[in-house]
């Protein structure tokens, strides 16, 4: 008799957490979260639990890669990661996460991605393939840098423009800077190309065409008015540059185009008219300046990576984070950005739509291949 009523309590106990996946989400989670966190900032992650409604645990681990084992292991439930550590958790065991919130700026909230890598030429510029940048001028933002260099290096081997950059007797640097120098008439790509100043010197001698472009083609270093993503498209316009590499957002500077709003309309006078330019885009055809950019890549936003099995919380997770970031900004927490890595002010936590793969999310960017490959020396990862 007396099992009835325990039998009863267990089986609503197994029903009722069903029950509460179809709930708002603003339902009151009944578990903790697992956030996974380099053990540096244990203490900070600590001082988040502990806030008013939050439900989270927090689970040290020696760095970010740490995080991703644990959580691919169950011994977290999730962990904010980089476009890097995305492409780690792609390569090791794909389907066991999903990326399920973004971290946006509060000037972009609704861009899909933090920057689009693009080529900008004069409109009339006769081209009608990739094939056709060979003997062009080329603006860049600097060597070693992620839209001024690694994307169109990466999508340009992939497309067969230049070789494969793998002749073994060479530096991984100078293969770089051999092809380059090989496919443009002429170029400005400042910076370091080696962290030897002798070598340095050798190499800009050698590939000397790709600073003709620059405002000091003797110094061929930062700070040149020719230089970065601005300096890009001066080049372009100013210089006698036929291809500028940059991204979207400064493209909008440019052409006083607005920044988060309607693509097609001019809102400030630069002094540099976008009727007179064109995206290139890597098929060959061109997209007018006033509308939707065709892109080489894209770099994906930072965000929250979860085990698979939390698919089914996913809206308690979502809200969780919106909780903590509306605190943190609330108090000034240090928390805010050493744990979330959500900077006061400036970034806010968006949920996507669907949560994807990791490789999913990264394909969608065609950013992959760019992280994927080697650069040298001494690749910036982390820097745009
Ligand atoms: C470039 O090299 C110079 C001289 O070796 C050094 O002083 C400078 O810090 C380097 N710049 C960068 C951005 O690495
Ligand atoms: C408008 O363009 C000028 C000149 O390029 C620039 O200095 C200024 O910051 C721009 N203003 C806005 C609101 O974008
Ligand atoms: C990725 O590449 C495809 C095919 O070239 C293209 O249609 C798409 O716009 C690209 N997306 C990004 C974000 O670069």
């Amino acid at each position: 008799m007396k099992t009835a009523p325990s039998l009863l309590l267990l089986l609503l106990g197994a029903l009722l957490p069903a029950a509460l996946h179809g709930a708002p989400a603003d339902t009151p989670s009944v578990r903790k979260y697992k956030i996974c966190v380099p053990e540096m900032v244990l203490d900070e992650c600590n001082n988040l639990a502990r806030q008013d409604g939050v439900h989270l645990t927090c689970v040290p681990a020696r760095d970010r890669l740490e995080c991703l084992d644990k959580v691919h292991t169950h011994k977290a439930d999730f962990v904010p990661v980089d476009p890097e550590d995305i492409y780690i958790a792609a390569n090791n065991g794909d389907n066991h996460f999903a990326v399920f919130k973004e971290i946006r700026t509060k000037e972009e909230p609704n861009e899909e991605f933090r920057y689009e890598a693009v080529a900008v030429i004069h409109k009339n510029q006769p081209l009608r393939s990739v094939q056709d940048l060979r003997g062009l001028k080329s603006c860049h933002t600097g060597v070693g840098r992620n839209v001024g260099y690694k994307i169109p290096l990466t999508k340009l081997s992939n497309f067969h423009v230049i070789g494969a950059l793998n002749d073994k007797s060479l530096t991984a640097r100078e293969n770089e800077l051999r092809e380059l120098s090989g496919l443009f008439s002429k170029a400005c790509l400042v910076g370091n190309w080696s962290a030897d100043p002798e070598l340095n010197k050798r190499l800009k001698k050698q590939y000397s065409n790709l600073c003709a472009l620059c405002e000091h083609p003797d110094i061929c270093n930062y700070p040149d008015h020719y230089s970065g993503y601005d300096g890009a498209l001066r080049c372009l316009s100013d210089n006698g540059g036929e291809v500028a590499w940059t991204k979207v957002y400064y493209v909008k500077k440019h052409f006083g185009i607005a920044i988060g709003g309607d693509p097609t309309v001019v809102v400030n006078q630069t002094g540099y008219d976008p009727s007179e330019y064109a995206y290139f885009c890597p098929d060959g055809t061109k997209k007018p300046i006033l509308g939707r950019a065709c892109r080489w890549a894209a770099r994906p936003w930072q965000g929250f990576l979860a085990s698979d099995d939390l698919l089914n919380e996913v809206p308690q997770l979502r809200q969780q984070l919106k909780l903590a970031n509306t605190l943190g900004e609330q108090q000034d927490a240090s928390w805010l950005s050493k744990v979330l890595l959500v900077l006061k002010g400036k970034t806010t936590v968006v949920d996507n739509g669907q949560p994807l793969s990791p490789q999913a999310y990264l394909n969608k960017a065609n950013y992959s291949d760019v992280i994927g490959r080697n650069f040298g020396p001494n690749d910036p990862i982390r820097s745009a």
